[in-house]
C-alpha cells in the first residue's frame, strides 16, 4: 500500500476528493495533510476526515525558501510518504525539495499545459479567446508547472464565462482527474488519462 501526503493551501476540495478515492481496493491510502497556512480551511476537513495533519507556516522564514522546505521536508518525513500530491498547494517548490521526490510528487494545474504555467490561468484563457479550457495532472520537476503530463481534462468556454464560471466548471473536472491519476499513478502505471466534460 503507498503512502500518500497531500499538501494544501486553502480550502482543500481536491484534497477530499483524493482522500475519499483511496478506499478498498485503491493501491494507496492518505496518510497525512499538511498546509504551509495554518489556517487553512482543508486542515479542519482532513482531520474530519480523520486524516493526519500539520502545518508548516512559511511566513516566518521570509524570503528563506531552503529554510521553510527544509523544515516541511522535516516534518513530512516521519509519516514516511510514497507519494506527494500538491493539490492547490501554492507555495513554489524548489529543485532542493523537488529533486529527492522526483517521480513521486504530483501537481494539479488548472490549465492545460503547456498553456498557462502560473496564476490566473482562466483569465489568460479567456483574454486569448480559447474555445476549451481544462486542468493537468504532472510530475512536479523543479521548473514550475512542468514536468511530464499525467493527465488533462478539456471543458469548453461558454459565451459569457468570466474567470469565476470558468474556474467552477474546470474545478468540477479537477476532482474526477486528479483521483483517477493517482490511482493509475499508485499502481505503477503513468499512462496520461485523458478526460472532457461540460
Ligand atoms: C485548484 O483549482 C487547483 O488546480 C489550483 O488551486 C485550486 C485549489 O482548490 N492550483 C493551483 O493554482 C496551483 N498553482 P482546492 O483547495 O479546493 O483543491
Amino acid at each position: 500500500m503507498k503512502r500518500v501526503a497531500i499538501l494544501i493551501s486553502g480550502g482543500g476540495s481536491n484534497m477530499i476528493k483524493l482522500v475519499e478515492s483511496m478506499v478498498g481496493d485503491h493501491p494507496a491510502r492518505a496518510i497525512v495533510v499538511a498546509s504551509n497556512d495554518p489556517c487553512a480551511g482543508g486542515l479542519t476537513k482532513a482531520a474530519e476526515m480523520g486524516i493526519t495533519t500539520f502545518s508548516v507556516d512559511h511566513r516566518p522564514f521570509g524570503k528563506d525558501r531552503a529554510a521553510f522546505e527544509a523544515a516541511l521536508q522535516q516534518a513530512l518525513a516521519p509519516h514516511a510518504p510514497d507519494i506527494i500530491c500538491l493539490a492547490g498547494f501554492m507555495r513554489v517548490l524548489t529543485a532542493g525539495f523537488v529533486q529527492p521526490w522526483a517521480g513521486k510528487m504530483l501537481n494539479i494545474h488548472p490549465s492545460l499545459l503547456p498553456k498557462y504555467k502560473g496564476l490566473h490561468t482562466h483569465a489568460r484563457a479567456l483574454e486569448a479567446g480559447d474555445a476549451e479550457a481544462g486542468c493537468t495532472v504532472h510530475e512536479v520537476t523543479p521548473e514550475l508547472d512542468d514536468g511530464p503530463i499525467l493527465g488533462q481534462a478539456r471543458v469548453p468556454v461558454m459565451p459569457g464565462d468570466t474567470p469565476d464560471t470558468l474556474a467552477a466548471r474546470v474545478l468540477v473536472q479537477e476532482h474526477r482527474l486528479y483521483p483517477a491519476v493517482l490511482r493509475r499513478f499508485a499502481a505503477g502505471d503513468k499512462t496520461p488519462v485523458l478526460l472532457s466534460g461540460e
